[in-house]
């Protein structure tokens, strides 16, 4: 039998505790060889400025998962058909025979592992005691991206910002009750980033939102958003007072705009690409070296995250007895 799982019961089993664990190990599986990941396809569906992508993965070592998602982005989504821009679905497999044991929702599923990416970067990149964060973009990846931070971090402090006043009014009056700290929404982005002691781009925009020059020394920035050759969320400034870690080199290097158009215009190479999240995770390399060194982590979105994340929610599941047997 196979296990159908809505949106609903992903979120009642799925905890950000969880989430992490499953991502941090994934990353680090990616790292030492032992996972599977072909560059996900994509097709861009331009008269709906959408785009599709097919994303599969095999995570071996002690984690022994198998599967593929199919997501969609889709900007105009909120504004023209009361959808998230964000949509997905995922088949979860078992490695040793092929066999499908889950088809479940991956909407949900997908803000909760690039939450987790963000949080994982933070707690092996950010300083420890960072208490203040700037948040560009107050949609469903930035709530995401917040809710893991405050796990590895004990944040007192949030700015939001977005160009729709109304989305940061209700981002900081949902996520300041749900974390229990103090959230403002504001339109002075220079304030809010030269106080910030972590940064999270996580907005639809295809422009940089703020300006490097304006970066404390010692902030990490969580850079989510946009992830297009020819779009980014950081100008070129602040590429290049970071230190650069991808959450896979090759995928940022097919995919990220934030790092190919400074390379491009000349103002960086491709060595200025420090590590992958991965390598820094099993120790490959150091971390944060320095109180004033200024960290980045540049996350494209892998299918490791999904599948590792899909396995837990499977087994949480299945613990659980949520979700409905399928014969297929
Ligand atoms: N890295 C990953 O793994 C990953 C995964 C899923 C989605 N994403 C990307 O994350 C981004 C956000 O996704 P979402 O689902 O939260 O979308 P969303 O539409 O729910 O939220 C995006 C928000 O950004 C705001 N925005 C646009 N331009 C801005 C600007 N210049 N400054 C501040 N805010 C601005 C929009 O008004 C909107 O409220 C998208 O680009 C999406 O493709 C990345």
């Amino acid at each position: 039998m196979t296990l159908l799982l809505s949106r609903k019961d992903v979120e009642s089993v799925l905890t950000m505790e969880d989430c992490l664990a499953a991502v941090e190990t994934a990353f680090g599986e990616l790292a030492r060889g032992r996972a599977v990941m072909p560059q996900r396809s994509v097709i861009r569906i331009a008269e709906h400025k959408g785009i599709f992508l097919g994303m599969p993965a095999y995570i071996g070592g002690d984690m022994n998962a198998l599967g593929l998602k199919v997501v969609t982005v889709y900007p105009d989504n909120p504004s023209e058909h009361k959808l998230p821009t964000t949509l997905g679905t995922l088949m979860l497999c078992d490695p040793a025979t092929g066999k499908v044991t889950a088809i479940m929702d991956a909407g949900f599923m997908t803000a909760m592992r690039t939450g987790a990416a963000g949080g994982v970067a933070t707690k092996y990149l950010s300083r420890e005691d960072s208490r203040s964060c700037a948040v560009f973009g107050a949609g469903v990846q930035a709530k995401k991206q917040l809710q893991a931070i405050s796990i590895v971090r004990s944040l007192e402090k949030t700015h939001v910002i977005d160009v729709l006043p109304r989305a940061a009014e209700d981002f900081a009056q949902e996520m300041s009750k749900q974390l229990g700290i103090e959230i403002t929404e504001t339109d002075d982005a220079e304030s809010a980033v030269r106080e910030a002691d972590i940064i999270i781009t996580a907005s639809s925009s295809h422009e940089p939102v703020f300006d490097g020059t304006w970066m404390k020394p010692g902030t990490h920035i969580n850079n989510i958003g946009s992830h297009s050759p020819d779009a980014r969320e950081l100008d070129t400034t602040t590429v290049k007072r970071s230190k650069f870690v991808a959450d896979l080199r090759e995928a940022n290097l097919a995919e990220a705009g934030d790092i190919l158009i400074p390379i491009k215009e000349g103002a960086v190479t491709e060595e200025h690409i420090y590590a992958s999240l991965g390598e820094i995770i099993i120790g490959q390399k150091p971390g944060r070296e320095s109180p004033d060194e200024i960290t980045l982590f540049k996350s494209c979105g892998l299918a490791i995250q999904d599948v590792s994340t899909a396995l837990a929610v499977y087994k949480l599941a299945r613990e659980k007895g949520v979700g409905t047997e399928i014969d297929l």
